[in-house]
């Protein structure tokens, strides 16, 4: 699709939630870069103006700062009076919660906090903007999910979880909304260059991230944690998928590893998952195979 295009059917204003860094940040100069005015959401405000600052610089686009928490419970009536007299066509959700550690031993406050971000404000806020873009019968809507939305995981239950209740939502929309005119696609992010991402490819054995070209899913995801993708990749890989079907992957091997897992056996899934943990030198308790 030609960047007009793409303005016409999902602009002229993009919502995106999450926007200040990382992949939201890449999101944001990628819709911007595509000709559509931003509305960047998040919570840090010095970040966010400048990443506001940036976006309106480079790409001449309207610009507009919305601070404040995903988490919150009014969050609906906060967006909702932010951009009531804003065309919203296109709403990202980008930001996420991920609690790492097992179930049991994990903070209950923060599991509970990655259930209203990771699952109940993308509910509130694809029922406030999908249900004014059905009005109009245009729109898209991007949800920024993840390869652990296909299995269980030690030490990510609710982020795992939380991930495929985004994808199976954002499928549901796809095929409702999709009769209206209105696209939706959720997209299976793999491992994407960040600052905590990239502390954390410090801490990898490579001996056994240097199995690139097999087609056992663990090879395949583990050589993937060493060569991730960049945050301006998944942004065009995101847009590009809207339109297309109710899920995209960010990268080849995203997609591989994803229908690889979602089609064994879940003990044989939850496996690949733990194996990848134990890539992680960090993991004291580490079994690496
Ligand atoms: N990076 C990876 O390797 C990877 C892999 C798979 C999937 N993903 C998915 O990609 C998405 C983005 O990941 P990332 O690594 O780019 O994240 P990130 O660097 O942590 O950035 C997240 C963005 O969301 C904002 N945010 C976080 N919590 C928020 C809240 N409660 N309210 C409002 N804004 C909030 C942050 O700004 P403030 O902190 O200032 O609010 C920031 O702008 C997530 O959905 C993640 O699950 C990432």
């Amino acid at each position: 699709m030609s960047d007009d295009d793409f303005r016409d059917r999902y602009g002229p204003w993009a919502l995106i939630a999450g926007a200040s860094m990382g992949i939201g940040r890449a999101l944001s100069h990628e819709a911007a870069r595509r000709g559509l005015d931003v509305v960047l959401l998040a919570r840090g405000k010095e970040q966010l103006e400048a990443t506001a600052a940036e976006v309106a610089a480079e790409h001449g686009v309207q610009v507009r700062t919305v601070a404040a928490d995903l988490a919150a419970d009014d969050i609906g009536r906060v967006v909702d009076e932010a951009t009531a007299d804003l065309e919203i066509g296109l709403f990202v959700y980008n930001a996420a919660v991920g609690p790492n550690a097992p179930f049991v031993e994990g903070d209950l406050d923060l599991h509970l906090l990655s259930v209203a971000v990771n699952c109940r404000t993308p509910v509130v806020l694809c029922h406030l903007l999908g249900g004014k873009m059905a009005a109009r019968g245009r729109g898209g809507i991007v949800m920024i999910s993840s390869m652990g939305g296909t299995q269980g995981a030690v030490n990510f239950s609710t982020y795992n979880a939380g991930k495929a209740f985004e994808w199976i939502l954002t499928e549901s929309l796809w095929t409702e909304l999709g009769d209206v005119g209105v696209d939706a696609t959720c997209v299976l992010v793999g491992a994407t260059s960040s600052p905590n991402y990239d502390a954390f490819k410090e801490t990898l054995d490579p001996e056994l991230c240097n199995r690139p070209d097999t087609d056992d899913p663990l090879d395949r995801a583990r050589s993937r944690l060493m060569r991730p993708s960049s945050p301006e990749e998944v942004a065009v890989a995101s847009y590009d998928g809207l339109g297309k079907g109710p899920v995209t992957y960010a990268s080849p091997d995203d997609e591989f590893v994803s229908r690889t897992c979602f089609s064994l056996p879940r003990d044989e899934a939850t496996l690949v998952w733990r194996g990848l943990q134990e890539t992680s030198t960090r993991r004291p308790d580490r079994i690496a195979r």
